[in-house]
């Protein structure tokens, strides 16, 4: 490992997603989803973080971690907690929330849809019906509405190729679905519906005086499929296109391809992302596989590579090819949206964000516009199907008793922040081996 320097305009910051922190909300799916015993250590979102009621207690961290600037989202099952019904009470305490962070100069990056529905739009038959986008873009607009005079970057969709993987084609999120159709369908709908927010968050804040100020993206998850087959490397290009290239074409460019149904879109050549929001863990070696369930492909890990609790290849080297390869295709401004290790021993993580920090900087010296960096995250919370058992903070949560401890990796980290560098003396306080 060796010391790195980043630009002083380079922002340093945090991930959350309400669902994943804030616990007490019984009005989404993911809710249900606890409920119906799918989650592996038994565990629900009802309880997560009690971030709802910890907001200032939250907040203190985050200044302890010397943060420019933090990634959060809103439920909207809150927002909205019956179709076309708004809770001025749940905005009211977003609002608070968001001004806190301001107040304490750390700036706002807020996600419009991090997995996680309101019961009641998925009961209407959610992205599957056409037309039921447009309680999205109403939640859009409200939210803008009432908190666009405060923030002025926002992320339309956290996610969507990992969102319509996990719900519709191999059926272990919510909704459960396992149809290549439906998978195609929900990745059109939610296209067409980023294109749209994009253009419906530019003109409220325009409306309300802000041009020039806002910048709307997506957080897509970008992960490095690599064949060392024949076969392998040609479903790993079969992999990326429908993993990566599907979501990055239309939510970029609004360029429905083939396999999605173009379906009463409107092709218009204009670029609809302001910046390209990756969020980067791992590398996966892809081989081929006879069973059509696993659409003919397996996946399998490298042996001579370090893993995280669950798993997951540590491969740093892919957050610089993932970076470059994106800003030379579009030209667009990079956030490192998430980016981030589950170590509950926090042996490996100061290393994990070291190394991974050092390939953004070497990419940021090769001309790469990366501009932010957000941990993924910033206390141990609700991590999906894994429950409780994934230790992804930088603080440790305890669930039982909610008290937080901050993790060496996040000793670190808060230094890195504060002073936008690694530094000799930080890597033989805090790493292993150098
Ligand atoms: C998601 C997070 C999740 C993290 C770790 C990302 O795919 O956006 O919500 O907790 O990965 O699994």
């Amino acid at each position: 490992m060796e010391s790195f320097v980043l630009p002083e305009d380079f922002l340093l910051g945090t991930a959350t997603a309400s669902l994943q922190i804030e616990g007490g909300d019984k009005n989404n799916t993911w809710y249900k989803w606890c409920e119906e015993g799918h989650i592996k250590d038994g565990s629900s979102c009802i309880t997560a973080c009690d971030h709802w009621n910890r907001v200032e207690q939250d907040t203190e961290l985050l200044i302890q971690m010397n943060v420019n600037t933090h990634r959060m989202s809103l439920e909207w099952s809150r927002i909205e907690p019956k179709a076309g019904e708004f809770s001025s009470e749940a905005i009211e305490h977003y609002r608070n929330e968001i001004n806190l962070l301001i107040k304490n100069g750390i700036k706002p990056l807020i996600t419009l849809h991090h997995f996680s529905e309101p019961l009641w739009f998925y009961e209407m038959g959610g992205w599957l019906k056409t037309g039921n986008s447009n309680y999205f873009l109403e939640y859009v607009k409200y939210v803008i509405e009432h908190l666009g005079d405060e923030v002025c970057e926002w992320i339309t969709f956290n996610e969507p190729n990992v969102y319509t993987k996990f719900g519709y084609i191999f059926g272990l999120w919510p909704p459960g679905h396992r149809k290549l159709s439906m998978s195609s369908k929900v990745c059109s709908e939610i296209i067409k519906a980023h294109v749209k927010a994009y253009q419906i968050i530019h003109s409220i804040r325009k409306e309300m005086g802000f041009n020039g100020k806002t910048r709307v993206g997506f957080a897509m998850h970008i992960r490095i499929f690599c064949g060392v087959t024949f076969m392998g490397r040609l479903l790993s290009k079969a992999a990326d296109y429908f993993f990566h290239e599907l979501y990055m074409e239309g939510m970029i460019k609004s360029n429905i391809k083939f396999p999605l149904s173009v379906n009463g879109h409107k092709h218009t050549a204009a670029t609809y992302a302001d910046f390209i929001g990756i969020n980067y863990y791992t590398r996966n070696i892809i081989e081929f596989s006879f069973s059509p369930s696993n659409l003919f492909h397996s996946i399998r890990n490298d042996n001579e590579l370090d893993k995280n609790d669950l798993g997951w290849d540590i491969y740093p080297e892919g957050i610089y090819s993932v970076c470059k390869k994106y800003y030379e295709r579009y030209r667009l401004p990079i956030y490192i949206t998430e980016n981030g290790i589950s170590d509950k021993s926090d042996s490996k993580r100061p290393n994990f964000i070291c190394s991974h920090l050092a390939n953004i900087a070497k990419a940021i010296g090769e001309g790469t516009e990366i501009q932010r960096y957000y941990h993924w995250t910033l206390m141990d919370n609700f991590e999906w199907l894994d429950g409780q058992e994934a230790n992804f903070g930088l603080y440790h949560c305890n669930f039982e008793t909610q008290e937080r401890t901050i993790r060496p990796g996040g000793n670190l980290y808060s230094m890195i922040c504060k002073e936008k560098k690694l530094t000799d003396e930080m890597m033989d306080e805090f790493l292993k081996a150098k």
